[in-house]
């Protein structure tokens, strides 16, 4: 789960990173009263968004007055940031920066360890530093059983070049930030950027957290950090139903069981929609091996109230479950939606109880439903019938 700025500044303050106050506002009323609550001067006005480069987009405004902190409000709220619409903006005092820093540290999966990055050339994203200037960019790995202790803090300011008078400072902040990483069983915190200001105090003036999902049950305060109101309603609905659900942006909805085989109908679709002007699956829809009559309803009934969604294509390999079960739940679904079905169902069925399954759904002659054997002919009719929709 990412987080948004205000709570990592939260979290980070609670963790005793060293951050500047800032408050969460809705309206630019709140933003005037939040910039007026900061003392009446300067403040930046910052877009809350899951997403970075939020300063390049105008979504990050200095003000140096409440009322042009409500007229930046009033100019960042609504705004699509890279497809994120802007609900909330922090009012953030106003730093004087004398350098900008970078720092993160992240799971680093595939050497098993953890990841500390760190440069004394920050502001920039990283990914144009990591290519721009690789030099710039300190990579030390970090033992999980040890963690960053002074140790490893003074190696990390050391490789990224912090000049002498620095190094201590700076090394301190970044123990804080593992303190957070640590306690809060984080995959990610970065900071870009740490700031030195003129008064030469270290503050993170930005941070980006990511915490473990995983690890959940360890923090019961995680679970109010989730954003109920974002989530995707089906999303929030397929989780309820403890279905693997990820929305897409097409419209063919896609229905299978096992991962590998979502994600193989997904290619076949997006190829077999080529020839139909481009369309392409909807989302992906794992109701997992064993899946019963009603957890097929449950896909259905989720994938079917997308309005995105102009055909559906179900693609079982019965393995444990069996084909009769998906034939049952597909009959079920539909009987149970009645005239509020309305979109063609495409199915293709293969593997345990094959036959049974789709004498079940031959004799139910649903007019919605055609029968496929094929995958590939499965995927080819779903996007014609998407696309003709
Ligand atoms: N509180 C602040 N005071 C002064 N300048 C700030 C403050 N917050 C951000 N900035 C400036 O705006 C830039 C972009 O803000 P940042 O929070 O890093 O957003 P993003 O990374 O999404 O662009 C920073 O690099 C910094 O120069
Ligand atoms: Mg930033």
């Amino acid at each position: 789960m990412d987080l948004y700025e205000y709570q990592a500044r939260d979290m980070f303050e609670k963790h005793g990173v060293p951050v500047l106050p800032g408050i969460v506002a809705s309206t630019p009323a709140e933003a005037k009263a939040a910039a007026e609550k900061l003392g009446g001067g300067t403040v930046v006005v910052k877009a809350q968004v899951k997403t970075g480069g939020r300063g390049k987009a105008g979504g990050v405004k200095v003000v140096h007055n409440p009322a042009d902190a409500e007229a930046a409000a009033a100019q960042i709220l609504g705004m699509d940031i890279k497809g994120h619409t802007v609900h909330k903006v922090m009012i953030a005092a106003g730093a004087k920066i004398a350098q900008e820093f970078y720092f993160s540290v992240l799971l680093d999966r595939a050497q098993r360890r953890y990841l500390a990055m760190c440069s004394v050339e920050g502001g920039m994203e990283i990914e144009q530093l990591a290519v721009e200037k690789p030099e710039a960019l300190a990579r030390v790995a970090v033992d999980p059983l040890k963690g960053i202790d002074a140790e490893k803090a003074a190696e990390i300011v050391a490789t990224a070049g912090f000049p002498a008078e620095l190094a201590d400072k700076v090394a301190a902040v970044i123990m804080s930030l593992w303190g957070v990483y640590d306690a809060e069983d984080a995959t990610l915190v970065e900071v870009n950027p740490l700031v030195l200001t003129e008064d030469g105090e270290v503050i993170a003036l930005d941070g980006k957290v990511t915490l473990d999902e995983n690890a959940g049950f360890r923090h019961e305060d995680h679970e109010a950090l989730e954003d109920k109101d974002a989530a995707d309603p089906l999303e929030a609905k397929a989780k309820a139903l403890d279905l693997n659900y990820v929305k897409l942006d097409g419209s063919v909805g896609i229905i299978g069981n096992g991962a590998g085989l979502v994600m193989s109908t997904l290619d076949v679709v997006a190829y077999a929609g080529e020839q139909f002007g481009g369309v392409k699956p909807a989302n992906f829809l794992d109701i997992g091996g064993g899946a019963s009559a009603a957890v097929m309803a449950n896909g259905l009934d989720v994938i079917l109230n997308d309005a995105q969604v102009k055909s559906v294509f179900v693609n079982v390999f019965g393995g444990i479950t069996s084909c009769v079960e998906v034939a049952k739940g597909i009959i079920g679904a539909l009987e149970s939606l009645g005239d509020a079905a309305t979109k063609p169902l495409v199915v293709r069925l293969d593997g345990n109880a094959v036959e049974e399954g789709r004498e079940i759904l031959a004799a139910a002659g649903h007019p919605l439903v055609t029968i496929v054997e094929t995958m590939d002919g499965a995927a080819a009719k779903a996007a014609e019938l998407a696309a003709a929709a």
